[in-house]
């Protein structure tokens, strides 16, 4: 009877579980040689991961068998590969070079693409040339990006990574609550400041509460006029936009084809190109577009975003690992959690098959993280010790970052990169009992190790590397989405949540009464009048 590919993967995992990671180091060593992929800058070393070459041939023979090719080939070519929203995904038209074509429903997109980013690019060399200013003739110095999602995590870590010495002040505008629009503005010039309202829908609950409220405090700060000068925004919805006031010559487009968590190349990601330039925001997008190219030529066992979502297909159906850390040792990459929290779980937190039959394997596990070295003395422990299930990707940057301040912070950053690798090594070996026999507690001292992790070493941190970065975590997580015949770009699950926070704003509101027992919301609303 033929065996399943599944089913033979399983019985490498048998295999393999029973295995410590340092006898595959014993058994091979050439492993780091086998067990890392360069391109462009970015090094992956995922020799510590509990897997070997016969385990490896199979996970790509699982890979041809789910069509990975075809399915790639289709995504690129502009099919409809969102089935339940009936859309295409071509993100990485966003990033197109000048020899790349990418059509929709037989139509050259290209044209379209590089006349908005021409614009939205051009829009923010003015501002930075101070040949737009605000209303009353100064130049801008403050940028404060509304949005919520893919429309604040991209902008947001990349205007962080890479702007540092921008000569912009940048704010980022997000939640509900009211909390950070006012700590916002509490702290700006409005006579400075530009406004980025970005939503794909301009209709999402919180971006409009925030952007209708800094519309609000912006008029009485100066006044409706001023509006045109001070607002900019990125949609789809120009009905919207109009009812705004924003003015023609500040509002970019965005299309459906691309998703919210995918669109940081598209006018989205303006607060960037403001920040950092068009020629370092042209850097990004070569970037991505490089990772693009890497992915949809190199053959599986060369092609990085393949080999990243096959060891975390590996370790969360094989190993059972239901958490995935993102620790990046460079204070830079600060927002790489976050950002790539949203991408990884929204994307890949479902539980149906594209056929609408209930999957029955794991699927997206908990993405969580923060900078390394802090994380050491976090949550740490609870890796090294705890019953957590989890594997981890780390990231570090070879060369360290500018200097600004003259300070002489002597050695840092060799001090992040060894406390990293110190922290790789103490995962995946631990430290046995016959290494602390006859120590004071000694069965505290005891840490099982192999817990697997990959290394992901940028020589350097630049727009260019970190499109690159980007554009692999896309693709990997596209490439995890075909593994588990998932959907990675739609997100129906968060619908439910919006509906029902109508339901409660009109009972804290008292346009309804709570029927039925005391409960929270009668509680909330009794200490809100006392
Ligand atoms: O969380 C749901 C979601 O639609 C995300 O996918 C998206 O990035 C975010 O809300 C913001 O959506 P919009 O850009 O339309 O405001």
């Amino acid at each position: 009877m033929k065996i399943s590919t599944r089913a033979k993967l399983e019985k490498h995992a048998v295999r393999l579980r029973g295995r410590r990671v340092d006898d595959l180091f014993a058994a091979n060593p050439d492993r780091f040689e086998q067990f890392t992929l360069m391109q462009k800058g970015i090094a992956l070393d995922y020799s510590r991961q509990l897997l070997d070459a016969e385990a490896r041939e199979a996970l790509v023979a699982y890979a041809e068998e789910q069509q990975l090719a075809s399915k790639s080939a289709a995504l690129f070519a502009g099919d409809k590969v969102n089935i339940t929203e009936g859309r295409a995904a071509l993100h990485m038209a966003l990033r197109a070079q000048s020899d790349d074509r990418f059509a929709l429903d037989g139509d050259d997109l290209m044209p379209l693409v590089i006349e908005q980013r021409d614009r939205f690019l051009a829009y923010a060399e003015a501002i930075r040339e101070g040949k737009i200013t605000g209303h009353t003739g100064k130049p801008i110095n403050t940028v404060v990006n509304i949005g919520i999602g893919g429309s604040h995590l991209g902008p947001l870590l990349a205007t962080d990574a890479l702007a540092y010495s921008s000569g912009f002040d940048c704010h980022f505008i997000s939640g509900a609550g009211g909390q950070d629009l006012d700590i916002t503005l509490h702290s700006i010039d409005p006579e400075t400041t530009l406004f980025i309202v970005c939503s794909k829908t301009f209709t999402t609950r919180e971006t409009m509460l925030n952007a209708n409220a800094a519309r609000e405090w912006f008029v009485g700060q100066m006044s409706e006029a001023a509006i045109a000068s001070h607002f900019a925004a990125v949609s789809t919805n120009s009905g919207a936009m109009d009812k705004f006031g924003i003015s023609q010559s500040a509002r970019f487009s965005i299309w459906d084809w691309v998703g919210g968590r995918y669109s940081v190349w598209s006018a989205i990601g303006l607060i960037i190109a403001i920040a950092i330039g068009r020629d370092a925001f042209m850097d990004m997008l070569a970037g991505a577009a490089s990772m693009d190219k890497h992915f949809r030529s190199s053959p599986w066992l060369q092609n990085m975003p393949v080999l990243l979502a096959l060891v975390d297909f590996w370790n969360r159906d094989f190993l059972q690992k239901n958490n995935h850390l993102f620790l990046p040792y460079d204070r830079r990459l600060h927002y790489f959690p976050d950002y790539i929290q949203q991408l990884e779980m929204e994307s890949l937190g479902k539980s149906v098959r594209l056929d609408g039959t209930p999957v029955d394997y794991q699927t997206s596990p908990a993405v969580w993280g923060m900078n390394g070295s802090n994380a050491q003395h976090s949550f740490m422990q609870a890796l090294h010790q705890g019953t957590l299930r989890s594997s981890v990707d780390f990231f570090a940057v070879a060369k360290p970052g500018p200097n600004y301040s003259g300070h002489n912070a002597e050695g840092q950053h060799d001090v992040a990169l060894a406390s990293m690798l110190a922290q790789a090594e103490a995962l995946k070996s631990g430290r046995q009992a016959h290494e602390v026999e006859g120590l004071e507690n000694a069965a505290h001292r005891v840490q099982k190790g192999n817990v697997p992790s990959n290394i992901l070493v940028l020589h350097e941190l630049s727009p260019f590397s970190l499109g690159s970065l980007m554009a692999l975590y896309e693709h990997k997580v596209f490439v995890l989405g075909v593994l588990w015949d998932i959907n990675p770009f739609d997100q129906w699950g968060v619908e439910l949540g919006k509906i029902l926070t109508n339901k409660y704003e009109a009972l804290l509101a008292g346009e309804i009464s709570s029927t039925g027992p005391r409960n929270i919301v009668t509680l909330i609303r009794e200490w809100q009048e006392d």
